[in-house]
């Protein structure tokens, strides 16, 4: 049984990338339980100065994550980048500095975009900012959804919306993927080498 958190970088009501999350449920592999993280909006704008003592957002936002087995995000591409509400929440769940809850983690990475390019760029900029994190990225297959707009059926419940046979698949590798990499400690073993470093800053 494993338990993945799943982060969306969009607020918006019917954010196209909330509802790709939001059918990766039926998709996940037996005993993969994913829940979408709810309090992106309320995180405060980050503030080394609010650190010492961070409200309660922040530390929910902790605390899901370290009892995550996984993580899953999906990004939207504005202007060519990661939305600055995802950024923050990622600099806020990268401190604090030398205890976060973040490395270790193994995680996919997905992206949608209503034009053609998927929204690649902004995902690109999440694998980048996760491998400086330490979390695993399992590679592939990539999924940056094109013209996302057209791969949903706006009628249906909001976990049964995806009706593209192409995306649900490569969806459903990736859901592997992650089972996969959870099953073998991959995020663990990745930040093994950083016990060291992590020792030196703790002292
Ligand atoms: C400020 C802004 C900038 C945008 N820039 C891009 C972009 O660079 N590339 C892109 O594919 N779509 C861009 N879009 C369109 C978004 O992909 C579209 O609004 C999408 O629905 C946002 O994701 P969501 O549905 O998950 O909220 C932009 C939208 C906004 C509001």
């Amino acid at each position: 049984m494993s338990h993945v958190l799943a982060i969306s970088g969009s607020l918006r009501a019917a954010s196209f990338n909330t509802q790709m999350l939001q059918g990766l449920q039926t998709l996940a592999p037996e005993g993969m339980h994913i829940e979408l993280f709810k309090g992106l909006g309320e995180l405060p704008h980050f503030n080394e100065d609010l650190e010492a003592d961070p409200p309660a957002t922040v530390h929910r936002m902790w605390q899901a994550i370290a009892d995550a087995d996984g993580l899953i995000v999906a990004t939207p591409e504005y202007n060519g980048a990661m939305p600055g509400v995802l950024k923050n929440a990622l600099d806020w769940a990268s401190r604090p500095y030398g205890a976060s809850t973040l490395p270790g983690h193994a995680a996919i990475v997905l992206s949608a975009s209503p034009g053609i390019f998927g929204g690649i760029r902004a995902q690109s900029q999440l694998r980048e900012l996760f491998a400086l994190l330490n979390v695993y990225v399992v590679g592939g297959p990539q999924v940056a959804v094109p013209e996302v707009h057209t791969r949903l059926d706006h009628e249906a419940e909001p976990g049964e919306r995806l009706n593209d046979p192409t995306t649900r698949a490569m969806l459903t590798s990736l859901l592997h993927g992650l089972a996969e990499a959870i099953d073998h400690q991959a995020g663990r073993r990745l930040i093994q080498p950083l016990h060291h470093w992590r020792s030196q800053l703790a002292s």
